[in-house]
């Protein structure tokens, strides 16, 4: 495993760190590449990095962004992963509208997963089963060490053949669309910002606990992924030894 951790004071110190490390990989990227891709998670920790990332001398009028996953809800609903990115990077950013590549959770679940399956397709110019590989994947990890909308228990889990899929998520009694672990796995850097006590044990456990990804979702990345750092508060890395 080659996950780094990093561990700050408070949130905003971690997201911070996360931000400095997320503008230099693009920045970096760009010296190489005409465009940076960049696929962002969605929750509540990531307005914490947007807002700094916002700010920052990232030229986003060369990074196009995707998402993680989203939730099946219109994107101006108040659990809008696209409208928390909206509000806090796209808009303070002026990223172009064509830089943008949302989720249509609005649609049907598996519309909206096929369509943004073929927008990456055709995005990637993908060849038959090859996988899309982001420049930068932007992770969080929940209380009970889902990320993305893969949580445990979630036969997808397994899947490293397809990229995008619509999940029936029992605990939330809602839909979901995500990205699949053969994209997170593909990924050219994986930065993961995690704050506040009730993560302790997810992190913890995906560090530490035996590799059991369909108990452990977020380890598809820590264990498999390049180049995966975590951006910890002191509360979310109270568990690490
Ligand atoms: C989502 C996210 C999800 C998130 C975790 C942690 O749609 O909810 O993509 O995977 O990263 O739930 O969310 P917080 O960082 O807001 O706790």
């Amino acid at each position: 495993m080659s996950a780094r951790w990093h561990t700050f004071p408070t949130p905003e110190a971690a997201a911070e760190a996360c931000c400095r490390h997320v503008a230099a990989i693009l920045e970096e990227t760009l010296t190489s590449q005409e465009i940076a891709t960049f696929a962002v998670s969605g929750g509540s920790t990531p307005r914490l990095l947007f807002e700094r990332l916002a700010a920052s001398a990232v030229q986003w009028k060369r990074v196009h962004l995707f998402w993680v996953d989203e939730r099946c809800v219109p994107p101006t609903d108040a659990e809008s992963n696209y409208r928390l990115s909206e509000e806090h990077l796209i808009v303070p950013a002026h990223v172009p509208r064509s830089n943008v590549h949302r989720i249509h959770a609005e649609l049907m679940p598996d519309h909206a997963a096929r369509h943004y399956a073929e927008e990456i397709r055709d995005f990637f110019a993908l060849e038959p089963g090859e996988m899309p590989q982001f420049d930068v994947m932007q992770l969080g990890v929940g209380p009970d060490a889902h990320t993305g909308s893969l949580f445990p228990g979630e036969a997808l889990i397994e899947n490293r053949e397809s990229v995008v899929a619509a999940v029936y998520v029992d605990k939330l009694n809602t839909w979901r669309v995500t990205l699949l672990p053969g994209v997170l796995m593909a990924a050219k850097h994986s930065p993961f910002l995690v704050a506040g006590a009730d993560k302790a044990e997810a992190v913890r456990n995906v560090f530490q606990a035996e590799y059991d990804p369909l108990k452990y979702p977020a380890q598809i990345v820590t264990h498999h992924s390049r180049r995966v750092a975590w951006f910890l508060d002191e509360p979310a890395a109270a568990l690490l030894e």
